[in-house]
């Protein structure tokens, strides 16, 4: 008894020690951060750039559901794997996804821990984000509806994340451009947190190479909302969609400025990719029309509509959204030239099919050839990728193409 009592004291300080020192790394930065002095943490090299092969290829990830690793458990796999099935499992998928299409980027679009399933969120967003951050890949996360569920509120995951390793995430839209502190405030009157814009630059050594030639926006889609009394899903807001009209305007204006003082190179035009996590309203307008991959389930949107869709087709630029929230479809629609694609479930304590893989999407950018460089993006495809043996992909489509759309 004595010898017993002895072991598990020791394994259990042991287990303290490993997490006070995780939580110590993470507090010093969240503290220092509040001080805005400069901290040791891993970030990547910047800005984001593409490949010298032309390049740039984006990992999404979609609600991983994280608890709290080896002890919570497999939802909706079939009986035969429930047993040896657990949070380790979506840690694993992560991995293997990094290491097989060795990504230039990752975007994970929210639940990405499951609130509920876990009595510490830092911890959890440790071991969730553990394969992104240990694989030194740039990646940046919004938020779902699950993931403040737990022992940090929606404001407080968003600086946690964006202060982990290698994580390009933000908390507020930046204030690069801004140089009044009206401008600063205006930009902290958004809704919500982790609604940030991050640009693409291109290839190294081509006449592009200072240049942003593709723009990821992140939203924040919310949590829930009570309208008139009646429970509903999260939305984007007004506000959030007069900022992105504003550096939308910002990022095509600077696009007119450089082709007129490139002269002969050819007209310059920089795609947009947006990511959020629950689906606007129209996506329902899909269920009868020609999609690529599975509709399988109703979607779980905001009873409210909140003009996502106009505000995209009249900006011009965004070219594809990328959602997550209903995990068992992953399908790709075309609204009104935008196409609207799911992630597909991928982690293994979130709801899903059993007998259907958990899977990933991955969207690849071209840009195309010049005379003597690489130009602009020239196309944009996407594919999907199951965790089974093989990582089997399919669902190939391009999901825009600069000739095609001239
Ligand atoms: C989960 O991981 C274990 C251990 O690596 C593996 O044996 C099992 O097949 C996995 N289960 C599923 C459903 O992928
Ligand atoms: C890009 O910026 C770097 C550093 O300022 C400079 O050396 C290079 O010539 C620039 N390239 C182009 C194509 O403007």
């Amino acid at each position: 008894m004595e010898l017993g009592t002895g072991h598990s004291l020791l394994y259990l300080t042991l287990i303290l020690s490993v997490l006070f020192i995780f939580h110590n790394q993470i507090a010093s930065n969240l503290l220092v951060g509040h001080h805005k002095l400069r901290v040791k943490r891993s970030s990547p090299d910047l800005p984001l750039r593409f490949r010298s092969d032309g390049t740039f290829k984006i990992l999404q990830v979609a609600d991983m559901h994280y608890g709290t690793g080896l002890v919570t458990r497999c939802r909706d796999v079939l009986d035969s794997e429930f047993d040896f099935c657990s949070d380790l499992n979506t840690t694993r998928f992560l991995k293997r996804i990094i290491q097989h299409e060795k990504p230039d980027f990752i975007a994970f679009t929210g639940d990405n821990i499951f609130g509920t399933s876990t009595g510490d969120a830092a911890e959890s967003l440790i071991r969730a984000f553990g394969p992104a951050m240990e694989s030194g890949v740039p990646w940046a996360a919004v938020l779902g509806n699950h993931d403040q569920e737990s022992t940090m509120t929606r404001e407080e995951l968003m600086s946690f994340i964006s202060l982990m390793d290698y994580s390009l995430s933000q908390t507020y839209p930046s204030t690069e451009d801004a140089s009044s502190e009206a401008r600063e405030h205006m930009i902290r009157d958004i809704d919500g947190f982790g609604n940030y814009n991050l640009r693409v630059y291109g290839a190294p050594g081509s006449h592009l190479a200072n240049s942003s030639i593709l723009n990821l926006y992140f939203l924040d889609s919310g949590d829930r909302e009570v309208i008139q009394g009646v429970r509903t899903y999260g939305y984007i807001k007004e506000s959030q969609l007069h900022w992105l009209r504003g550096v939308s305007k910002g990022f095509q204006g600077k696009n007119q400025v450089l082709n007129h003082l490139e002269g002969s190179s050819p007209e310059m035009f920089a795609p947009s990719l947006a990511f959020f996590h629950i689906p606007i309203p129209e996506i329902r307008l899909l269920y009868n029309k020609k999609i690529i991959g599975q509709f399988q389930e109703a979607v779980a949107c905001s009873s409210i509509n909140s003009g996502v869709l106009q505000t995209f087709v009249s900006m011009g630029d965004v070219k594809a959204v990328f959602m997550g929230h209903d995990h068992s479809n992953d399908f790709c629609g075309n609204l009104d030239g935008i196409w609207f694609c799911y992630g597909g479930g991928f982690g293994y304590h979130g709801y899903g099919r059993a007998g259907w893989s958990r899977r990933a999407r991955i969207i690849l950018a071209e840009l195309g050839k010049g005379e003597y460089s690489w130009t602009g993006v020239e196309r944009i495809r996407t594919w999907k990728r199951l965790d089974d043996e093989k990582l089997s992909k399919f669902d190939e489509q391009i999901l825009w193409d600069l000739q095609q759309s001239r």
